[in-house]
């Protein structure tokens, strides 16, 4: 079958799923602290849905997924579509994004069932400022399931979102975990995806954040290899640190990844509003080839960039759009 493309010539291989709009967390950044309101269970794809709909994007050249939320680990029966999805032909790299909350149980059956990786949203080294932005006291629960997810032999990047409130000192402690344990410290830059609204002097630019850390340590390059993180060794150590400047530094020329929301909605690009509905004609009995179909046109509208987005202030319809951000 023909590879996904788009009019700008990107080719298209990495999907991001959303398998539930619940989050047992409600970091400030994703959601207001009353939560969201819930979609109804019927919207969203059962997990048979979810495993076509990977069947056909595979079918398409999509060879990396990573399942979001929400919280992924909230869905009762996510070994199982791990151990379905890790057996598809033409599937590469198979990761889940996840608060850790739920981790430490959960590592090595889902090692066991195929996943080659978790990435675990850590913000803070500190428990009282981690529990100022997640309003959960779940700090060594999820030190637990990191810990757990290391012994289950899963490759562990922690995502560290850059808020105003990060300072030099936690940036610090953050590289000298790397230098202890095998995982990859993320650095993101906040992002206008969803939750309580969004301004650019809420994060800080990640130049500010490696020039902190280059102060400190040699920072040595890593090969880029076409992924969206800038990767660098430390002078010594285990790990590694990653940096992901999507406003500052937008990598959008070299964008290849879609998104799948919980409800079968299927968006080009991590911002843009367009969503084809593919739940609908899947419901409806639509063959194989139609979907298809409508993921290659949808995929083929992949905007330039969100530059153009940003600048026309449409992130003020943002909080409609739901749990983007796990
Ligand atoms: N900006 C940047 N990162 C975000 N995340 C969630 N919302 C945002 C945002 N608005 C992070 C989560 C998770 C990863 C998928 O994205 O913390 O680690
Ligand atoms: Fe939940 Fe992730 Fe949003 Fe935090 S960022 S509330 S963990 S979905």
């Amino acid at each position: 079958m023909e590879r996904l493309t788009d009019q700008f010539g990107r080719s298209l291989h990495y999907l991001r799923i959303s398998l539930t709009d619940r989050c047992n967390f409600r970091c400030v950044y994703c959601m207001p602290p009353e939560g969201i309101s819930l979609l109804p269970r019927a919207e969203v794809l059962r997990i048979d849905e979810f495993e076509r709909l990977a069947r056909i994007f595979v079918s398409l050249g999509i060879n990396k997924i990573r399942l979001t939320g929400g919280e992924p680990l909230l869905r009762h029966k996510i070994v199982a579509l791990v151990a379905a999805l890790s057996h598809i032909d033409g599937l590469n790299e198979l990761g889940l994004t996840t608060n850790g909350s739920l981790l430490a149980p959960l590592a090595q059956p889902l090692k066991e069932a195929g996943l080659a990786s978790v990435n675990v949203s850590l913000d803070s080294l500190d428990p009282e400022r981690f529990s100022r932005i997640t309003l959960r006291d779940e700090f060594p629960v999820v030190l637990e399931g990191i810990g757990q997810a290391l012994k289950a032999g899963l490759k562990v990047k922690i995502n560290v979102v850059v808020l105003d409130s990060l300072t030099k000192e936690e940036v610090i402690a953050f590289c000298r975990m790397t230098r202890e344990k095998p995982v990859e410290v993320r650095f993101l830059e906040f992002m206008p995806l969803c939750g309580t609204g969004w301004k650019l002097e809420q994060t800080k630019p990640i130049a500010l954040i490696r020039e902190w850390i280059r102060e400190e340590f040699d920072l040595h390059p890593l090969p880029r290899n076409g992924q969206v993180a800038e990767t660098y060794t430390l002078n010594s150590g285990l790990g590694r640190i990653g940096f992901i400047a999507s406003m500052t530094e937008p990598f959008c020329d070299s964008c290849t990844r879609l998104r799948l929301t919980s409800t079968g909605g299927f968006h080009p690009c991590l911002f843009s509003l367009m969503e084809t509905d593919l739940r609908t004609p899947m419901r409806k009995g639509s063959p194989d080839e139609e979907i298809a179909r409508l993921i290659r046109e949808t995929a083929w509208l992949k905007p330039k960039g969100h530059g153009e987005f940003l600048e026309k202030n449409k992130y003020e319809e943002l909080p409609k759009i739901r749990s983007l951000g796990g």
